[in-house]
């Protein structure tokens, strides 16, 4: 039985950065849920399917090619066939889009199967809205992250102003409400905490100091023992990270 650990929560709660720390600090596989609901809808948009259309959009599943490359100290690698997209993923315009894609029944049956067939094959911090509900409710443990709309607003804004774009707080704040309106209404794996989950608010708390419970949380739980890991491999960990939010 292998060890699996999720983390749900909102856009901007700081998931990723947390779970590729933890996932580190641990010796785990960390696996973004995220980038695949990405991937399939930039292969929706390169086939330039009507994308409020669900049936144009499941029909596209019969051509995608999608492979993912679990690391334990880099981003998670993403590719459409042979063709690498980790970072072509993360533009505004898939991230505008990606509703229409998570909202199709097809599409989330077939990238969580392709979830519980990753998770089969060993230990992993699985990281997404649905992974302690839907796709592992048989997790070791269970995370659901969260931090206040203004907090993650807040970050945002300041991710977006260091890019120098021109976008002002309340109009920020409007779009992480939209997306946590729809990521909380989809009826099927929609954002959701697991009875069972460990509930964190992170918007008083550094990335390392959220990771640092959660790694207690599973060494009291799970008896894992943290493994030694580079400084440097960390800082660089934390360096691509703030280079993909700040594309995305
Ligand atoms: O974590 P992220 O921002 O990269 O996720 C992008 C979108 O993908 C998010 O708005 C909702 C969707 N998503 C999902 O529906 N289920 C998941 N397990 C992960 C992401």
């Amino acid at each position: 039985m292998s060890n699996i650990i999720t983390i749900d929560g909102p856009s901007g709660a700081g998931k990723s950065t947390i779970a590729r720390i933890t996932a580190m600090r641990l010796g785990l596989a960390y696996l973004d849920t995220g980038a695949m609901y990405r991937a399939v809808t930039l292969h929706c948009m390169r086939a330039g399917v009507k994308l409020d259309d669900p049936k144009a959009v499941s029909a596209t599943l019969k051509g995608l090619d999608l492979r993912v490359e679990l690391t334990f100290d880099g981003p998670m690698k993403v590719f459409l066939g042979s063709e690498e997209v980790t970072g072509k993923i993360r533009t505004q315009e898939v991230t505008r889009n990606i509703h229409y894609v998570a909202d199709v029944m097809e599409v989330r049956n077939h990238l969580v199967e392709m979830q519980r067939k990753i998770g089969e094959n060993g230990d992993l911090v699985t990281e997404g809205r649905d992974q302690g509900t839907l796709v592992f409710p048989r997790a070791s443990l269970k995370i659901y992250m969260f931090a206040t709309p203004e907090v993650r607003a807040r970050r945002r804004h300041n991710e977006l102003k260091q890019r120098g774009v021109d976008a002002s707080y309340e109009e920020v704040l409007e779009d992480v409400s939209k997306r946590d309106y729809l990521d909380m209404g989809r009826e099927l794996g929609g954002l959701r905490k697991a009875l069972d989950a460990v509930e964190l608010d992170t918007s008083s708390l550094s990335p390392d100091e959220v990771a640092e419970s959660i790694v207690k949380l599973a060494k009291a739980r799970l008896k894992m023992q943290t493994r030694k890991i580079d400084k440097s491999a960390l800082e660089r960990a934390r360096d691509q990270i703030e280079r993909r939010s700040q594309e995305s």
